[in-house]
């Protein structure tokens, strides 16, 4: 209910908004760490849109969850510039590590893996974000560290 409620103020604040579907997910997805599947009737509702079409939005925009992710967000970023520096093998490095795939979250809910495309740190790749902080020119030997202390 909760959910419900802080969803239908935000859609409701920001409905008069030009292309207000976009800025209204992103404030959900903020708020609630995901787009929460029964926020999804308020935001049509708000918006005369059909349900399928915000699904649609959603699902079209690699940012947008519609699941709760785990404790800790990791994000890689899989773009050129990082590719030609290694991100493939990183990418593997830290799934073996995590022991989870991209798009998935470890089973003792601890760590949500994500694939994302440039976080504007095309000079120093490979670069990855962990819980919103960035972290450049990442090695397997970094990424061990920053897990083991995001890990506690
Ligand atoms: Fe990875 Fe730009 S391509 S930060």
């Amino acid at each position: 209910a909760g959910h419900q409620a802080e969803a239908y103020a935000i859609a409701s604040s920001m409905k008069g908004m030009e292309g207000a579907l976009l800025p209204i997910l992103h404030a959900i997805q903020e708020k609630f760490g995901f787009i929460p599947s029964e926020t999804v009737r308020i935001i049509a509702d708000e918006l005369n849109l059909s349900r399928a079409e915000v699904h649609g939005v959603i699902s079209y925009y690699h940012h947008f969850r519609d699941t709760a992710p785990g404790k800790n967000v990791i994000q890689v970023c899989m773009a050129e510039s990082c590719q030609s520096m290694g991100a493939q093998a990183l990418a593997s490095h830290i799934e073996k590590k995590v022991g989870c795939g991209m798009h998935q979250t470890t089973s003792n809910g601890q760590v949500t893996l994500e694939p994302v495309y440039c976080l504007g740190l095309c000079a120093q790749s490979p670069a990855i974000m962990i819980n919103e902080q960035l972290h450049a020119k990442m090695t397997p030997e970094k990424f061990d560290a920053l897990l083991a202390a995001c890990l506690g």
